[in-house]
Order: C-alpha cells, then sequence, then structure tokens
C-alpha cells in the first residue's frame, strides 16, 4: 500500500513586489512511497526536493495536484500528527536547549509526564547530544543542532519521518550514526523518506528512489530494478605475466594496461574474461583480482543530469 500518494504535484512560487514574477518550483510530479521502505529523495540543488517535502507536510500549499497520507487526503490534522519531520536548514530559538527543543516537540504530539521526560531522554541519547541536553542552542556546533532537531522529530515514534537532508553538517562518524538510526527505525516497521546529496547512501539504505530534476521526476522506483545489477565490464588484473602471454593477449585484441606493476586487462563480455583467465592460467601468471563493475546510483544520476 502507498502510505505517500503524490499525484501531479505542483508549485508556482509568486515573488516580488505585488507578486508579479513566478518561479516554476515543481511542475506536476507522480510518485509512491510504499509503507515500511526507505526512499531517497534525490536531485540537483534548486531541483524541487525541499518545495516538494513543504508541501508534505502542509508547509505551503500545492499550486496544483494532490496528496495522500495514510490514505488521507491533505490537508489533514490526522495524518500529519503521525509525521516526524527534520527541516533542511532546522531554526532553533537561540536560547533553547535540546532538551526544552525535543519536550516541546513531544508535548506538541500529545506526550506529557515522565513518558515527555523519559522519550526526550532517550531521543536525545540515540541522536547522539545527550551530554549537551541543557546547552543554548547558540552554543552548539551545525551538526549538534542537527543531531537535536532529529531528536525532536524522533520523539513521539513517528510512524513515517519525512528528512530534508538529515546527514547535512554531520561528521563522517555522526552520518554513520543517523544511517544506523534510520535502518533501526525502518526495522521497527516506520517509513522513511529522505531528500539528500550522498548517492552512497541512498545505495546503502534505500529500497525506493525518487529522482527529481528542474521539478520533474526523471526516474523513480526500486532501486534494484533501477541499477539492473547487470555486469558493465570486468577488470582482470594479473602479475607474473611473461612476454608471451602480454603479447598473445594483444594478438587477441585485449588492451592490458600497465598499473602499479600488474597488468591490467578490461573486458566486457563473460567470454573475454573466461579467454583472458584461461590464457593467464595457462601462462602461470598470478591471477591477483577479478573485479566485475555494476551500474551504480551514480551512472544513473548523471545520465538523469544531461
Ligand atoms: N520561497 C521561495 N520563493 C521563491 N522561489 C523559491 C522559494 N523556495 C524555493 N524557490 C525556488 O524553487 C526552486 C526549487 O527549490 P528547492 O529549495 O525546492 O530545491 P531543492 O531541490 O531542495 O534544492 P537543494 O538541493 O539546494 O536543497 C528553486 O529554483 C528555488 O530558487
Ligand atoms: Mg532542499
Amino acid at each position: 500500500m502507498a502510505l505517500i500518494d503524490v499525484r501531479n504535484l505542483a508549485k508556482t512560487y509568486r515573488t516580488g513586489l505585488f507578486r508579479k514574477t513566478s518561479v516554476v518550483a515543481v511542475k506536476g510530479i507522480t510518485f509512491q512511497v510504499k509503507e515500511g521502505t526507505i526512499a531517497g529523495f534525490l536531485g540537483p540543488n534548486g531541483s524541487g526536493k525541499t518545495t516538494t517535502i513543504k508541501m508534505l507536510l502542509g508547509l505551503i500549499a500545492p499550486t496544483r495536484g494532490e496528496v495522500t497520507m495514510f490514505g488521507e487526503r491533505l490537508p489533514s490534522v490526522g495524518a500529519r500528527a503521525r509525521v516526524g519531520f527534520l527541516p533542511e536548514n532546522p531554526y532553533v530559538y537561540p536560547y533553547l536547549t535540546p532538551r526544552e527543543l525535543v519536550e516541546t516537540s513531544g508535548r506538541l504530539s500529545g506526550l506529557t509526564g515522565r513518558e515527555l521526560t523519559q522519550r526526550t531522554r532517550e531521543s536525545l541519547e540515540r541522536t547522539g547530544v545527550l551530554y549537551a541536553a541543557d546547552r543554548e542552542a547558540r552554543r552548539l556546533s551545525k551538526g549538534m543542532l542537527q543531531r537535536a532537531s532529529l531528536a525532536a522529530a524522533l520523539v513521539a515514534g513517528p510512524e513515517l519521518l519525512i528528512l530534508d537532508e538529515p546527514m547535512s553538517g554531520l561528521d563522517p562518524v555522526g552520518r554513520k550514526e543517523v544511517r544506523d538510526l534510520i535502518v533501526s527505525e525502518a526495522r521497527a516497521g516506520r517509513t522513511i523518506f529522505f531528500s539528500t546529496h550522498i548517492l552512497s547512501d541512498v545505495e546503502s539504505l534505500c529500497d525506493e528512489v525518487v529522482i527529481l530534476r528542474s521539478g520533474e521526476v526523471v526516474e523513480s522506483g526500486h532501486i534494484h530494478e533501477l541499477l539492473g545489477g547487470e555486469v558493465l565490464r570486468t577488470d582482470i588484473t594479473l602479475a607474473e605475466v611473461s612476454p608471451d602471454l602480454h603479447e598473445a593477449l594483444r594478438t587477441e585484441g585485449f588492451v592490458p594496461e600497465e598499473r602499479l606493476g600488474h597488468l591490467v586487462v578490461r573486458v566486457t563480455s563473460d567470454d573475454a574474461v573466461r579467454e583472458v583467465l584461461t590464457r593467464s592460467l595457462a601462462a602461470h601468471a598470478r591471477i591477483v583480482e577479478v573485479a566485475p563493475h555494476r551500474q551504480t546510483l551514480e551512472d544513473v544520476f548523471m545520465r538523469t543530469a544531461r
């Protein structure tokens, strides 16, 4: 079942004096996010990710189109209450502490008393800012603020998490922690929809991907279907190659390259892999590595960027 169902969603911003100039940010996009999945939302700067996310949260009104969330057509107070949200640039009142920020978020979601105190503590611990829970926001680093805001999104145990660039501003350890947190939320049955520019994070985390470009969806679907999985080429690295073998490979039309004292033969078919390996074994060369290369998300992203 689609937990988020976006249909022909569009947004044109009106700007300037008398709102005469307009910016078409999202041009009628359609995509779904299934319940229990981790979905990555990709696209170059200015492609409309934050605008779309703001419409999902009801922070700005769509110019046209509709969104259904938890089976309810937006705007819906009931659906909104089931969503935890991390904004792109969390604004936190400078004198507020992470504990106060998270407690406020919990209170808005209906938590009170001991449960509120307990859940606030747990959330701050999970995002790694408990040690700075009582420090004013103006004295926190960008990454610490990001963690505190993430704790605020998690505190009420929402069924759906919508995160706008959750890894931005975090150090490598912090990024890994957020990745682990996303996985553990998904294991607990939650649905996660997050935007990012870090393709490797999407590759390692996501089941589904939506790629935007200039306000339009250029790719969407299951990541394995998108990547295909077929081997594009294989690099065979050899050592102790006799002059005879080198010559034979050349004669057969292969183009071996010297690299760091080894010989690398790049081939594109299974038959060629077999041929190079058979000849190398017969000539007593050492096979250092056989490395297949598959299409990566970066390949797909670059293709859609053209
Ligand atoms: N409040 C606004 N008023 C006018 N134009 C806006 C406003 N917010 C965004 N835009 C424009 O809408 C387009 C999409 O912006 P958006 O912030 O949604 O992109 P994004 O994909 O989130 O980019 P990034 O990866 O840089 O965060 C851009 O052309 C941007 O200039
Ligand atoms: Mg953005």
